[in-house]
């Protein structure tokens, strides 16, 4: 067979598959990777939770950004429909080995007795080896892969020793420096995938009940679950204009489309209070795929992006087929689950502006990593000399129907002289600000208090 995987004309859609070019017509496109593995009987690849959670059916996405340089991308198949594969290449566990010789990620957890039942193991190799390659062999390399039965020190210990290792010159990293381009434009069935912003927009005029996809880590949970989602899919992964993150005159603008990985790893340590939210922000398989535009998207009222943006006084750029507007992240979540986005409007970007003010993010979890907020809260404060607020943003997400700001906390601050009295008193209106709910991860009473511990942390920790 000799067409291309990135021919968009190609008639018919394939994928590449440890090396080996499959098509996949008749393929159902919202189907997992992972259900479709198991029809070819490759069954290295493990089915845990079929959530995300677990890390059990990991494998490595190659991907190519925009500079041309590719790298191997550990992201959970339980959550990526086979629309979402064409004109892809991955890698799965089986690909690994060399006959006998186990890859050095399998290796290391065979030395250091990294695996007992051996279900999991799997998916942990497959995020040493995307780590391998990508530079992170740390505890957050494998922080989306669930062990119970090993205990984590072996595996740890395999990790320290593969960190010692030089990869540069063997078969993967060859593989890697192969030329590549991005995934172009694909369709399989009813999922498309275009590459511009006006194709987007145009196939949504086309079938006006489809649903926007980025990286699928939202919707991909009901795909897994078998749920019908939509009637067909425009898939926004491949276009350039959405992956932009550009220094502009007053601050930063982020395309909707970038990963959340990509964002760590280029503004983590401008903006240190994203840097820390996105630290504990699901996984490492997740972050590669979750997109800022699918968390605003989903308008979670624990999306964890939320409160940051809040904070920062962050703007977003919509656009549709009237044209874009701006609306500030204030102005965006109307209610539970809803925002001011017409259907047909996409979430093109957002821009935080430059500011003086000392901010950070706190997350508490049940767990903390992989995990979603019981509270996430983010502070914004500006003082003058005299330690006077000049600027307040207390934002906060899981408190209310939407992620929300504390405008009258903001308001008391103001102007105030930031001392024990004020912190107390701003502390003491937070346990009332809002009216959150119970449920199976905290009681009411509990993320009350944790709207004030968080401030008067902020203040202890940042401004003391
Ligand atoms: C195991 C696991 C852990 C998680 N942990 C966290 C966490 O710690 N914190 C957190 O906040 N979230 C968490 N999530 C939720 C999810 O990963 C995030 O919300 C993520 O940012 C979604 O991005 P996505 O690109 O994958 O969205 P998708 O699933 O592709 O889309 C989500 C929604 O947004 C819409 N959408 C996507 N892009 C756009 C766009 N550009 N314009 C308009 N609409 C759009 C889609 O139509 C859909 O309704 C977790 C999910 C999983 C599975
Ligand atoms: S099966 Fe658990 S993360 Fe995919
Ligand atoms: S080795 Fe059994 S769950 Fe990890």
């Amino acid at each position: 067979m000799t067409t291309s995987i990135h021919d968009p004309h190609a008639a018919t859609p394939a994928f590449e598959l440890n090396g080996r070019r499959v098509e996949l017509a008749g393929s159902d496109p919202a189907g997992s990777l992972l259900r479709w593995l198991k029809r070819q009987r490759l069954h290295g690849t493990k089915e845990g939770c079929g959530d995300g959670d677990c890390g059990a059916c990991t494998v490595a996405l190659i991907e190519t950004d925009a500079d041309g340089r590719s790298h191997y991308r550990a992201v959970n198949s339980c959550l990526l429909p086979m629309g979402s594969v064409v004109g892809r290449e991955i890698l799965t566990v089986e690909a690994l080995a060399d006959g006998d010789v186990l890859h050095p990620a399998q290796q290391a957890l065979v030395d250091h007795s990294g695996s007992q039942c051996g279900y999991c193991t799997p998916g942990f190799v497959m995020s040493l080896f995307a780590g391998v390659y990508g530079g992170e062999l740390n505890d957050h390399t494998t922080e989306g892969n669930l062990c119970r039965c090993t205990g984590y020190a072996p595996i740890r210990r395999a990790t320290a020793e593969l960190a010692t290792l030089d990869f540069s010159g063997d078969r993967f990293a060859e593989g890697l420096r192969r030329e590549r381009h991005s995934a172009g434009e694909a369709t399989l069935g009813n999922y498309f995938s275009p590459v511009t912003i006006d194709d987007a927009l145009r196939l949504k005029q086309q079938h006006p009940d489809a649903a926007w996809i980025a990286g699928a880590t939202d919707l991909g949970v009901n795909l897994s679950r078998g749920q019908v989602v939509a009637s067909s899919f425009i898939a926004l992964d491949r276009i350039a204009e959405l992956q932009q993150i550009e220094k502009t005159d007053g601050g930063w603008r982020i395309g909707a489309g970038v990963s959340l990985s990509r964002l760590e790893s280029e503004l983590g340590e401008t903006i240190p209070a994203l840097g820390e939210m996105l630290r504990w922000f699901a996984a490492r398989q997740v972050r590669n795929r979750a997109t800022v535009g699918g968390n605003l998207g989903s308008a979670s009222p624990i999306g964890d992006l939320s409160p940051l943006l809040l904070a920062l006084d962050a703007t977003i750029e919509l656009r549709g087929p009237k044209g874009s507007r701006q609306v500030p992240v204030a102005d965006f979540f109307t209610g539970y689950r809803q925002t001011i986005r017409a259907d047909d409007e996409l979430i093109v970007a957002v821009d935080i502006p430059v500011s003086g003010a000392t901010c950070m993010a706190y997350k508490v979890a049940k767990r903390q990593s992989d995990d979603i907020s019981i509270v996430a809260a983010v502070f914004a404060i500006q003082l003058d000399e005299a330690r006077c607020v000049r600027h307040a943003r207390l934002a906060y997400g899981g408190v209310a129907a939407t992620p929300v700001r504390a405008t009258g906390v903001e308001d008391f601050l103001l102007g105030k002289l930031l001392d024990a009295t004020s912190v107390e008193m701003a502390c003491t209106m937070l346990l009332e600000a809002f009216t959150p709910l119970s449920d199976h991860r905290a009681g009411a009473d509990y993320r009350r208090a944790l709207c004030a511990s968080l401030f008067d942390k902020f203040v202890a920790e940042q401004l003391s």
